[in-house]
């Protein structure tokens, strides 16, 4: 039997058996500002509280602002930076320089997958959020590259058995998508869509778990809200 990773989500783990199987990769999937940052760090406060390491890789945004923002959810990750429990990488700039090298080749995604297995391993995180999966960096052009790192980083990661990770695609705003390359959501263990879906006259939050290989999960879509203190709440099914 999988051991279960509780999310930290309040009425997520009753919708699949208990949490997150683990050792496995995960994704969640949602248009700008659906809430993904938000539920990915919850999940790694969940882990810090029990006594976990947890790593935050960052891309496209800068780790000063992910901080701001958790405090203004009255989450304050200092005191577990401080010690060394948690880890915040900023990929950013490594990408950059990837990007420019792709002029005179390949790009070497082998290379950037195993540095990233390697920090992590270095770590020795349970809980690990790559946000988001894939750089807004990478050229389409590139596409089986792409391929080959999605592939190649998920295929790693859930030869981690201790590990457990969280992974967030952009879904192109307007399509029924789950990621920008069409590959994520294929393969990833588990799929967790977050969506903004219109009432008569407003925006309500809305989040499904859309697969967890292994596991028995309840399809219903359930609103829910953001709060501080508190982050992620469900609510009922939509
Ligand atoms: N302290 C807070 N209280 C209530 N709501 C908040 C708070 N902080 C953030 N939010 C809401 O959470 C929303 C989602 O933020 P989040 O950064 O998690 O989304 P995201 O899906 O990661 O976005 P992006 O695609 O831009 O990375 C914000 O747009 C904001 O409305
Ligand atoms: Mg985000």
């Amino acid at each position: 039997m999988v051991e279960r990773v509780p999310t930290g989500i309040e009425g997520l783990d009753a919708l699949m058996a208990g949490g997150f199987p683990q050792g496995r990769a995960i994704l969640v999937a949602g248009e700008p500002g659906t809430g993904k940052t938000t539920l990915c760090l919850q999940f790694l406060l969940e882990g810090l509280n029990r006594g976990e390491k947890t790593v935050y890789i960052g891309i496209d945004e800068k780790p000063m602002h992910i901080l701001q923002d958790a405090r203004t959810l009255q989450w304050d990750f200092q005191p577990f930076l401080d010690k060394g429990a948690f880890q915040i990488l900023d990929v950013s700039k490594y990408f950059s320089a990837f990007h420019n090298y792709e002029s005179q080749g390949a790009i070497q995604t082998t290379q950037i997958v195993q540095d990233l297995i390697g920090f992590i391993k270095n770590c020795q995180a349970s809980r690990v959020v790559i946000d988001p999966i894939v750089p807004l960096i990478f050229n389409q052009r590139r596409l089986p590259e792409i391929n080959e790192y999605i592939r190649g980083l998920v295929f790693d990661l859930e030869d981690l058995p201790q590990v457990t990770t969280l992974l967030t695609s952009l879904v192109p705003v307007g399509t029924n998508t789950f990621s920008q390359h069409g590959i994520e959501e294929f393969v990833v263990s588990g799929i967790i869509t977050l969506r903004l879906f219109k009432l008569t006259n407003k925006y309500v939050r809305s989040l499904m778990v859309r697969k967890i290989r292994g596991t028995q999960t309840e399809l219903s879509e359930y609103s829910f809200d953001i709060l501080a203190g508190r982050g992620v709440v469900l609510r009922q099914p939509i």
